[in-house]
């Protein structure tokens, strides 16, 4: 089925969920479409933006629940701040974030961030006492690399896999698991690359040793359909301000029967006597993060995973074969099924400037000898975007 028919079709089934809720009215909200995504991104309008992977503007509905939100705890009255401070709202936001990974809300806890999250998970699965080893690879996040290097120094084993062409070579990943392994962690699209791992054959080499599957999906969610039981998934975290589309807090996913068992908490404060994934907060949440959650969600969800996995195909493959020929090599595998696409630079100085210039957002890293440009694309996105991009470099 094509894009647009696959809208039209998640289209047709929002208005009919609509009209069942409403008892048989006509449904008063526009049904969200990948086609209108664009007037709802202002930012979209100023500057070529194509930075999501460092952070997803806000959509202007969003920002008006906020904004209500704000005046409710500014003006009050109390009865005002408790439409968006209350335990439905909260829960919502759960199922629906559950709904996006195929999971249960029960087995979903807010986290403060994502790596908060994956700590947490480290920490509870007592993985240096028991004599266990961590497995990861350089495609991993820079600052979880910094976390498992900090815990190496102090006498967990760790190994750390590196790449092959910017790829994982599941060769090279069994060889360093062994019995001890109690964790693989991976960033299940990685923000180097937008490489996608091969994430079944992993949790199945994880658990063919005992092993647990952590993943770091900030990169993924809201990008790329994830299925938590099919890709064998023990443990995922994500912050929301990338594919999310906004909060600066995010979510701990585990799996039912390895809650309080397998993986303890380590950690305790007033949440600490909640059930399920909730029993990992400790804290009172970020109720800004939920509001802003509890509309991006609702908007991500009505779009349909598959629609925006679609809309950001065309626009990766265009930049993928027109940068290729203005002589910057691609260091993402062909084919990547996610909106990240890397590049070499020969000079990330010179580059950095260029976009500035042509008021074009994407991230450059390195020096005036070399370094990497990373482009990421949205529901707002077009080929224009990429024009600019490619006008502004060629
Ligand atoms: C793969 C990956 N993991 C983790 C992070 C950081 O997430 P957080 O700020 O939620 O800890 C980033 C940020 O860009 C990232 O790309």
């Amino acid at each position: 089925m094509s894009g647009t028919a696959k809208s039209r079709m998640a289209r047709r089934q929002f208005v009919a969920g609509t009209t069942a809720l409403a008892g048989g009215a006509v449904a008063a909200t526009v049904p969200p479409s990948i086609e209108s995504a664009r007037a709802d991104f202002p930012w979209a309008n100023r500057e070529a933006y194509l930075n999501t992977a460092t952070e997803h503007p806000l959509r202007r509905q969003t920002t008006e629940r906020i904004e209500q939100y704000l005046h409710a705890l500014t003006h009050g009255p109390d009865s005002e701040r408790e439409k968006f401070e209350n335990g439905r709202l909260m829960t919502e936001v759960k199922e629906r974030f559950a709904r996006l990974i195929n999971a249960t809300a029960g087995e979903i806890g807010f986290a403060p961030s994502t790596q908060t999250a994956e700590n947490i998970v480290v920490e509870g699965l007592d993985i240096a006492a028991s004599g266990g080893n961590v497995v990861t690879n350089d495609l991993h996040y820079g600052g979880s690399l910094h976390m498992y290097r900090l815990r190496q120094k102090a006498g967990l084993d760790v190994r750390i896999v590196p790449h092959r062409d910017y790829q994982m070579d599941m060769r090279d990943l069994e060889k360093a698991v062994n019995k001890k392994t109690k964790l693989i962690a991976i960033a299940l699209v990685s923000n180097v690359n937008g490489y996608v791992h091969e994430v079944k054959a992993i949790s199945d080499l994880a658990h063919a040793h005992g092993a647990y599957l952590y993943c770091d999906v900030i990169q993924t969610a809201g990008a790329v359909p994830i299925d938590v039981k099919a890709m064998g998934i023990d443990f995922l975290a994500c912050s929301a301000y990338k594919w999310l589309m906004g909060g600066r807090f995010g979510y701990l996913y585990v799996r039912e029967d390895l809650q309080g068992g397998a993986l303890k908490p380590k950690l305790f404060g007033g949440r600490s006597t909640a059930k399920g994934g909730g029993q990992y907060e400790i804290s009172t949440v970020s109720h800004i993060g939920c509001v802003c959650q509890h509309e991006a969600l609702e908007y991500i969800l009505g779009l349909g995973i598959e629609n925006i996995r679609a809309h950001a195909r065309p626009l990766t493959a265009k930049l993928y074969k027109e940068l290729a020929a203005a002589g910057y090599p691609c260091i993402t595998p062909k084919g990547t099924e996610s909106p990240i696409i890397s590049f070499r630079l020969k000079d990330a100085v010179e580059t950095k400037a260029r976009l500035k210039k042509a008021g074009v957002v994407a991230t450059a890293s390195g020096d005036k000898n070399g370094g990497y440009m990373r482009v990421s694309v949205s529901v707002f996105n077009n080929a224009q975007d990429v024009d600019r991009l490619v006008a502004a470099l060629g």
